[in-house]
């Protein structure tokens, strides 16, 4: 559709951008819904970064996405913070308020939450979750976690300090385990997320025993590249359920979406396939 001189005005920064799959997926949503606006990339330089916050709600902007490498530093350019990027410690929805100042969220344990509670209907979230890795997803998905009532969660990753530095911002539910140990820590648990890079196309397997985890666990891999990783092949053949990563991504969109277009956007087979289509290399 076309877009008029009052279009509403979005988009995502990052550096580099050209990879990012968010200008698809707020694009699909806006032809979808017959909205008069428009989500754009925006290459910023981290030296960029400040000018850019400072003039684009100037030029009527409503608000934009964070990407790497931005995430941390937008905490600190933004007036006002919400409770999940405070604990996450990142930013990558902002919004521009009517006085004209900004909000900061983080929107990726939500986006998490809602793929898994989409695809994965009554997952036990009554048992020890096990996260592989400590980085920024890994940070995300602890408090979305912890935020879903999870008694326990077990943090194993190749440097074991990230993940105690992780376990101790994140209080007595979660725990840091060795990464040698991360088959052992399936016994009893509820759900088994990986937010590392092993899996992922061009990346190293992940080796990891399943045997351990009960018939009604749920295995989550945040790799979306391949969409089906073996990971998730080696919990489907062992009959357990299991979600894909593509699906955080596309909720972790939302609410960006219905705050600066003013229409909650839905996660689709539909939008689901347009992107999926985009994945092939
Ligand atoms: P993100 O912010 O996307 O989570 P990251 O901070 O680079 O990315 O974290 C990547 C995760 O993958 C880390 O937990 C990393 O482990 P280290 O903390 O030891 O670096 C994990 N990872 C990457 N390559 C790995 C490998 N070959 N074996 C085990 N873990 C690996």
């Amino acid at each position: 559709m076309t877009i008029s001189g009052s279009a509403r005005l979005a988009g995502v920064m990052g550096w580099p951008i050209a990879h990012s799959r968010s200008p698809r997926i707020h694009g699909y949503w806006l032809q979808d819904y017959g909205i008069d606006g428009a989500y754009v990339p925006l290459a910023i330089e981290p030296g960029n970064l400040a000018e850019c916050f400072a003039m684009l709600p100037k030029v009527g902007f409503r608000g934009w996405n964070i990407t790497l490498p931005h995430k941390e530093a937008a905490l600190k350019l933004v007036h006002a913070i919400t409770p999940a990027a405070e604990r996450i410690g990142a930013v990558n929805t902002v919004t521009v308020q009517p006085d004209g100042t900004l909000s900061g969220d983080n929107s990726d344990a939500f986006g998490f939450t809602a793929h898994l509670d989409q695809t994965a209907p009554g997952w036990p979230s009554d048992r020890p979750a096990v996260v592989l890795g400590a980085g920024g997803a890994a940070r995300a998905i602890c408090f979305a976690l912890l935020d879903a009532g999870v008694p326990e969660v077990r943090i194993a990753n190749r440097t074991l300090p990230r993940a105690q530095a992780l376990a101790e911002a994140n209080g007595p539910a979660t725990r840091a385990i060795p990464w040698e140990a991360r088959s052992e820590a399936l016994q009893d648990a509820g759900l088994l997320v990986n937010t590392t890079s092993l899996g992922m196309n061009g990346q190293p397997p992940l080796s990891i025993d399943l045997s351990g985890l009960p018939a009604d666990a749920v295995v989550n891999d945040i790799v979306y590249v391949p969409l089906e990783t073996p990971l998730l092949a080696a919990a489907a053949a062992r009959g357990l359920r299991t979600v894909d990563g593509l699906g955080m991504l596309l909720h972790q969109a939302r609410p960006g979406f219905s705050r600066w277009f003013g229409h909650e956007p839905d996660v689709t087979d539909a939008l689901y396939a347009a992107i999926v289509k985009d994945l092939v290399p």
